[in-house]
């Protein structure tokens, strides 16, 4: 049971007074499920039920209302049911059974197709499909069905013996009998269902004849998009239209639900003719017709959201011996307004269960809101964690604690459970990396050192599609042994490399294992589609054999080091001071390194923490690669203070927070992601610069900063769902889209206002759609890290990540939503102009090459998985047309148009673009339906003919030198050692000069040129494409990118 501190306040007793339940002890076997079913909108929200909401929503086209074709397939699937062979039931069989004539129309394999996108080893689709009932059930206005879950997936397809309208009343009953249904409950299931939905031309012409329905479908009662009784009185009263009671059905006996209701003198039929009586009927029945399963499958008690939940709850090394712990507590906030909550404390234990912490007076952590979700039935408030945990301490277990404004509060401690967390492995997200496109796994894991004697494995869960009729991808398994790397302090590194096959790695799900069977250690389900496609360098390895331990380290409390020194036993661990020059002086000849005294006009203020709970400098900020000492001081122009931190990142503002503490200068050890002669802090500690300048008056002249960067929970009438990727083959969102360098969040809601959803990405581009595409999947939050191009105190996504943003409610407007599927913004009625249309005959490209001069038509080219192929200006317009595209780009060597509605321009083509056969090109412009418009994720590209601008390249040999692909940085150090220049007018050719004598050489960034004879530890060769930075100084060549190294190899001669 929880535990009560203080008066316990109404609103969470009055949860548990009404369900008599407490929260599952946590992790359950079930919390994938409950966040798939509870969390569905807002902040984190799963989107489950994005397709049936509205209940009326035609996701899949005209006539075809998804709420039911979801009940309808968990029918099919559960009436195959033998209870006298224990066999059948709800167990997803019906993906193997789509083409045996009893399961007809699209709608079961849409709806598969859809929640495949959840298919994990903690969801089965079996559990899925009930789930789909239940939310069809409640977004279209039904009872809650009672949800159990542990549900398992067939392998294959179960005996014949759905249902079929030509059936009579005696071979009803029997096949219901079979299923488990009583001769009432066979007619009440059948009216519970057909309270949805319609029977459609395509399925039964004999039924509703070719041209008697509305978009080819008549409904089964006159509210087929709302879960009511009507089924039932309008059968009672005669009025009813259904085609499976009356009209041409009854000549050819189809006229099943007739023969159904009637089959006991409407005895039961009427019984149930009351709203109450319907529904109070309908959720007993649904319930027992999902939870019809195989014998052997036991199901769990009726999942109910938690009223406190630890959710994405993640380690993570961080260098100077520091375990960052984050995640967020979800409270259900139902009955208890969010704004009524304080904050919540997570309180932790360290490794052995105590309470050191190393220089904290307490180990705990206070969080506020961050953002709100909601259910069908509920709200949730986000409560961040994010906290630093002295690794030589450690973590065991946490509490939480729920402060209310009023004063009151109450503890959670999981049932007496406590929450556990063991940091005896870790996942290292930062220095795991997928690319998505080829499904390349690198996985890092650190090991505990007392635990690195057991066997570590990684292991893989991911989907691969099958290649018959079956739209359900299969589950597979596959254990990785893991290779023993580097130390850090308390850890060990280990990792592995594994290509997840099939094309799915983004829903794929990693782990990590210590030791196997029961006493293993694990941090298992990461999600494969939140890890970066680049493995970050760790900063603060170094090799087991010669570890040691800074005085930084060792100055640590002794105490911490002497109680948790049984656990430590790595006996290769020495103390040493020595650890700066020790380890640099394995890293030969690159660019000396030093702290600058002064940039510009300000001095070096040394190396300082963080403040506790909040931004040392807590003024704008700005993180990205190519970070100089020089670039955040112009940054932070008109601020007293500045400075950088994590190699990467920048801060300004006019005082240091009082919490904020002077560390030793060493301890800012990170090189400037852009100049790697300069320093820039590092985890936790900031290279502080501050003003030279005298004031002229005591008072702070300079101006404050007007706000704080932060995340806005709402923009207008939207709400913030999270950071979220790009689709699998294109955009999330793919309705209209513009790109701007004073974009903000406000300018992009503004623009996408006639749509569900808006998104900005990199800073500067704003997209908007009715739905989110494939493969588009939330992503940590953390990841959306760039600032708005116009407003430096609001966070604009980052590269293939969108700052996602929702209605808060569903636009009003039919002419939005019905738009469905359909990714060209259409708010003309669609009734008059079927859409369809448009991809049969009645378009003909003109004979000639379409032309829009003085450009000429190069051919059909494909997008980039990360960016974009012309990466010049964009703009999105439903009056699109090749003429309107082209004068837009007048000023560019390139032109393309896409996805019917937009264009792209760029001087250059980024290589890995490749060209498809012009037919791929398929999509007719917005604005000319004579025109061709590229098509998803296909460019129709155009060029200037005689083009002074050259097509960069990476020429096959530059002198002596021959090409030898594009390599990512080593892990912890640079790829190529030798020595290292950087110049604003950067060329191959100027590289290649400056490492004569070396066996290679490798441009990056631009403008930066590195020499070497191999190649360090962890660099790997990548796509081409991915270098894709033109040089400083030829605009005709690739000079690397960000982390990306364009390499040469020396000739023979
Ligand atoms: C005697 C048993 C049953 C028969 C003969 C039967 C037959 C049919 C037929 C012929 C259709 C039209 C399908 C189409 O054209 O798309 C239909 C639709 C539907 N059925 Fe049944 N059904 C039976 C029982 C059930 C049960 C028990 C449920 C669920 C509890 C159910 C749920 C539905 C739903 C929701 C639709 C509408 C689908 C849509 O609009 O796409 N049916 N049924």
């Amino acid at each position: 049971m929880m535990r009560l501190t203080a008066a316990a306040f109404a609103g969470l007793l009055s949860f548990a007074a009404t369900t008599g339940r407490a929260d599952p002890t946590w992790p359950a076997a079930t919390d994938e499920m409950e966040e798939i079913v509870f969390q569905l909108q807002g902040f984190k929200g799963r989107l489950f039920n994005d397709l049936i909401n509205p209940c009326n929503n035609e996701a899949a086209g005209p006539g075809r209302v998804t709420a039911s074709e979801w009940l309808r397939l968990a029918f099919h699937d559960m009436a195959t049911a033998n209870r006298f062979s224990q066999t059948g039931g709800l167990d997803a069989s019906v993906q193997f059974e789509l083409n045996n004539g009893e399961n007809t129309g699209p709608g079961h394999a849409t709806s598969l197709q859809f929640f495949a996108n959840y298919l994990s080893s903690r969801s089965s689709m079996a559990d899925l499909i009930a789930a789909g009932a239940y939310a069809s059930v409640r977004a279209c206005g039904g009872p809650i069905i009672p949800l159990r879950m542990g549900r398992r997936d067939a392998a294959s397809a179960n005996n014949v013996g759905v249902p079929q309208p030509q059936n009579s009343v005696a071979t009803f009953r029997q096949q219901f009998d079979r299923m488990g249904f009583t001769a009432a409950e066979m007619v009440q299931v059948v009216a519970c269902g057909h309270t949805l939905g319609g029977v459609h031309t395509a399925e039964f012409p004999q039924i509703v004849p070719p041209g008697t329905g509305v978009n080819g479908q008549v409904g089964l009662d006159s509210t087929s998009a709302a879960y009511d009784n009507k089924v039932v009185t309008e059968y009672l009263d005669g009025t009813t239209k259904s085609p499976l009671i009356v009209g041409p059905a009854v000549a050819i006996n189809r006229h099943s639900d007739f023969k159904v209701f009637n089959s006991d003198g409407n005895a039961t039929i009427s019984a149930m003719s009351s709203p109450e009586a319907f529904r109070a009927v309908c959720q007993r029945v649904l319930q027992k017709m999902i939870d019809v399963v195989p014998g052997g499958v036991v199901l769990t008690e009726p999942i109910a959201p938690y009223a406190v939940k630890p959710v994405d709850m993640q380690l993570t090394l961080v260098s100077g011996n520091r375990l960052l712990l984050t995640g967020n507590v979800r409270v259900r906030t139902t009955d208890l307004p969010a704004s009524s909550i304080d904050n919540v404390v997570l309180t932790w234990k360290d490794r052995i269960g105590g309470n050191s912490c190393g220089s904290a007076t307490s180990c705990s952590t206070t969080s506020t809101l961050q953002g709100v979700s909601n259910g069908f039935d509920d709200t949730f408030g986000f409560f961040p964690i994010s906290v630093y945990i002295p690794a030589y301490e450690g973590i065991s277990s946490f509490t939480l604690k729920v402060n209310l404004k009023s004063g009151d509060s109450q503890s959670y401690d999981n049932n007496g459970n406590l929450y556990p967390m063991t940091d005896g492995i870790i996942f290292q997200k930062p220095q795991s990396c997928l690319l998505q496109g080829s499904g390349a796994l690198t996985a890092t894991a650190l090991v505990r050192n007392d635990l690195t004697d057991l066997p570590i494995s990684l292991g893989a869960s991911y989907l691969t599609p099958r290649n018959t009729d079956n739209p359900v991808p299969v589950l597979n398994n596959a254990n990785i042994v893991m290779t023993k790397g580097d130390c850090s302090g308390a850890y060990t590194f280990y990792s592995a490399s594994f290509t997840i096959p099939g094309g799915l790695s983004y829903n794929a799900r990693i782990s990590v294992t210590a030791g196997e069977g029961e006493g293993a250690v694990t941090d298992d389900f990461n999600h494969g589609g939140a890890l970066g496609g680049t493995c970050v360098a760790f900063s603060d390895a170094a090799s087991c054999s010669s570890i040691t331990t800074s005085s930084a380290v060792s100055s640590l409390s002794s105490t911490a080091l002497v109680s948790s020194s049984t656990l430590l036993s790595s006996p290769t661990v020495t103390s040493s001071s020595a650890v700066v020059s020790s380890t640099t002086s394995s890293v030969t000849a690159s660019p000396t390194p030093a702290k600058k005294s002064v940039v510009g006009g300000y001095a070096f203020a040394g190396c300082w923490t963080e403040g506790t709970g909040t931004r040392a400098l807590s003024g704008p900020a700005f993180a990205y690669d190519g970070m100089t000492l020089e670039t955040c001081m112009t940054n932070c122009t008109g601020f007293d203070l500045w400075g950088t931190e994590y190699g990467r990142e920048c801060y300004c503002a006019n005082n240091l927070h009082s919490t904020s503490q002077r560390a030793p200068p060493e301890d800012c050890n990170m090189l400037c992601s852009g100049d790697p002669t300069e320093y820039c802090g590092a985890g936790n500690r900031i290279e502080l610069y501050s003003t030279t300048a005298t004031r002229s008056t005591t008072a702070t002249p300079t101006p404050t900063p007007t706000g704080t960067l932060s995340r806005k929970p709402t923009v207008g009438p939207y709400a913030l769902v999270g950071c979220q990727t790009e689709a699998t083959t294109g955009r999330a969102l793919t309705g209209a889209m513009y790109a701007d360098g004073s974009m903000t969040l406000e300018s992009c809601a503004t623009f996408c206002s006639s749509f569900t959803y808006f998104g900005v990405e990199y800073s500067r581009e704003c997209f908007c759609g009715n739905s989110l595409s494939a493969g588009s999947v939330p992503a940590p939050q953390s990841d959306c890290s760039m600032t708005c191009a116009g407003d430096r105190f609001e966070y604009c996504g980052a590269g293939n990540r969108l700052e996602l943003y929702k209605l808060a409610t569903e636009p009003t407007s039919s002419a939005a939503v019905s738009s469905g599927p359909s990714s060209i913004p259409n708010n003309i009625s669609t009734t008059t102009t079927p859409t369809t249309s448009t991809s049969t005959t009645a378009i003909t490209l003109s004979e000639t090459t379409p032309t829009a001069s003085p450009y000429t038509f190069l051919g059909c080219y494909t997008e980039l998985p990360t960016s974009r192929a012309l990466s010049g200006p964009s703009y999105a317009s439903r009056s699109m047309t090749l003429d309107s595209c082209a004068s837009f780009c007048s000023a560019f060597q390139y032109f393309a148009t896409e996805y019917a509605s937009e264009c792209y321009c760029g001087n250059s083509l980024a290589p890995s673009s490749s060209q498809v056969p012009t037919s791929d090109c398929n999509m007719p412009c917005a604005g000319n339906p004579l025109q061709y418009c590229g098509a998803g994720n296909r460019l129709q590209l155009y060029s200037l003919p005689n083009s002074e601008a050259p097509v960069p390249s990476h020429p096959a040999t530059i002198g002596s030198w021959i090409f030898s692909g594009c390599r990512t940085e080593a892990t912890g150090t640079r790829a190529l050692s030798g020595k290292a220049t950087a110049s604003s007018d950067m060329t191959l050719e100027i590289c290649a000069d400056f490492c004569e004598g070396f066996e290679l050489f490798g441009t990056e960034y631009g403008g930066e040129c590195y020499c070497g004879d191999g190649f360090a530890e962890g660099s790997v060769e990548v796509d081409e494409g991915e270098c894709n930075m033109v040089c400083n100084g030829d605009e005709g060549e690739w000079c690397g990118a960000g982390d990306r190294l364009s390499v040469y190899r020396a000739g023979r001669d």
